[in-house]
């Protein structure tokens, strides 16, 4: 092994310029650490509004940037009894948060703290999570995805009041979370709707990977009537709400009695003067509007043990390289909203 590797820092997050690659010392795990040699990142609209001063959270000065990684064991620490070398990994999107919710903005990678778009990585042994081999090709982006989106989705549909064979979920757009939540809902036994504002991708997310509904938000900007009259009139029994107060009072509106918003982005904020009052909206629907905070190590074990228990396919629409220039068109690909599904650079 060489004693250096290559590292992206955000060395300043005015736009995507400011990624830059170094060359550092590949880290020592410490005695209750793992070295993982970075196989995959997958990328989420949140590493593009970090490079771009848009998060909602504090963000670490010259940030090494992203949170998901699948890679497999390079070096353990002393302590480490429970991993091999070799073994083939994902790790939690936060590590410090092991089971149950998260405990105030806490320490996701690739945020407060650095991140995995790096060659190599040491983390605690405690968040790191062994993941299946595969058949065949290699689907080390699949693994990577379920990290930040995976594990949200599976919070989102799961993780409170579960979602149940023959309900019907509602999935807003056709990114990472969306289509994600989509393969699970499918896989659970629900009924699929999907919005887009693209009939191009709406037509491939029925074709492809088996939504049972479609509805454009740009031609129907009323979109939850058209989910009522999909559900004949009972409403939708979860929202993936992707996109925040621009969208909720729609969501309130598609939500059956009783439903759940799983309130997950912030693509499209209201106007101050056009904020919807939830809290009324929620009351007539007896509804639950939930806050979704990713989700914990425990939630990524249940979510590879789904993935791999049923085979599912984490639908990937492309995979970069590892080289600057590579790393910047895939920011720039998430940030251009053309994917359906997920983004992902290929490390090694
Ligand atoms: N709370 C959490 O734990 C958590 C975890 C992960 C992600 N997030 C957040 O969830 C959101 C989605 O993340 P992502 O990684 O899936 O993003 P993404 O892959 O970049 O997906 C963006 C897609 O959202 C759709 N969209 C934009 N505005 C819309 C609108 N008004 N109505 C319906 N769809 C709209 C677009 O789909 P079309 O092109 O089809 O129109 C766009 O392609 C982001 O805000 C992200 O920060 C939060």
């Amino acid at each position: 092994m060489t004693d250096q590797h290559t590292v992206y820092r955000l060395s300043h997050r005015k736009d995507f310029s400011g990624i830059t690659a170094h060359q550092e010392d590949i880290p020592t795990p410490q005695p209750h650490e793992v070295l993982i040699q970075v196989r995959n990142v997958a990328l989420n609209y949140r590493d593009i509004s970090i490079a771009t001063s848009r998060y909602v959270s504090p963000v670490k000065e010259n940030l090494i940037p992203c949170s998901d990684l699948a890679g497999s064991i390079a070096a353990l620490g002393s302590a480490v009894t429970d991993f091999s070398l070799g073994d083939r990994v994902v790790a939690a999107f936060d590590p410090t948060i092991l089971y149950g919710p998260r405990q105030g903005l806490g320490a996701g990678l690739g945020g407060m703290v650095d991140g995995v778009l790096r060659a190599f990585v040491a983390l605690p042994s405690t968040c790191v999570v062994r993941i299946p081999e595969d058949e065949g090709e290699q689907r080390w982006g699949e693994w990577a995805s379920l990290v930040c989106t995976g594990v949200t989705a599976w919070n989102a549909l799961f993780g409170n009041v579960p979602l149940m064979p023959g309900q019907s979920v509602l999935c807003q757009g056709t990114g990472g979370v969306s289509i994600t939540a989509l393969v699970f809902a499918k896989a659970a036994g629900a009924t699929v709707i999907v919005t887009s504002s693209s009939d191009e991708k709406l037509e491939m997310v029925k074709r492809r990977f088996g939504a049972d509904h479609t509805v454009n938000y740009e031609t129907s900007p009323d979109w939850a009537e058209d989910a009522l009259r999909i559900t004949k009139g009972r409403g939708v029994d979860f929202v993936i709400e992707n996109c925040g107060s621009g969208t909720i009072s729609q969501s309130l509106k598609a939500v059956a009695y009783g439903g759940i918003v799983a309130c997950i982005g912030f693509l499209s904020p209201a106007k101050q003067e056009d904020m919807p009052d939830v809290a009324k909206l929620a009351l007539l629907k007896g509804a639950v509007v939930r806050g979704i905070q990713v989700g914990s190590k425990q939630m990524l074990e249940d979510v590879v043990r789904f993935v791999a228990a049923r085979n599912l396919r984490i639908p990937i629409d492309r995979e970069f390289g590892f080289s600057r220039e590579e790393v910047v068109r895939a920011y720039e690909y998430v940030r251009s909203g053309k994917h359906v599904g997920k983004v992902c650079i290929k490390v090694s």
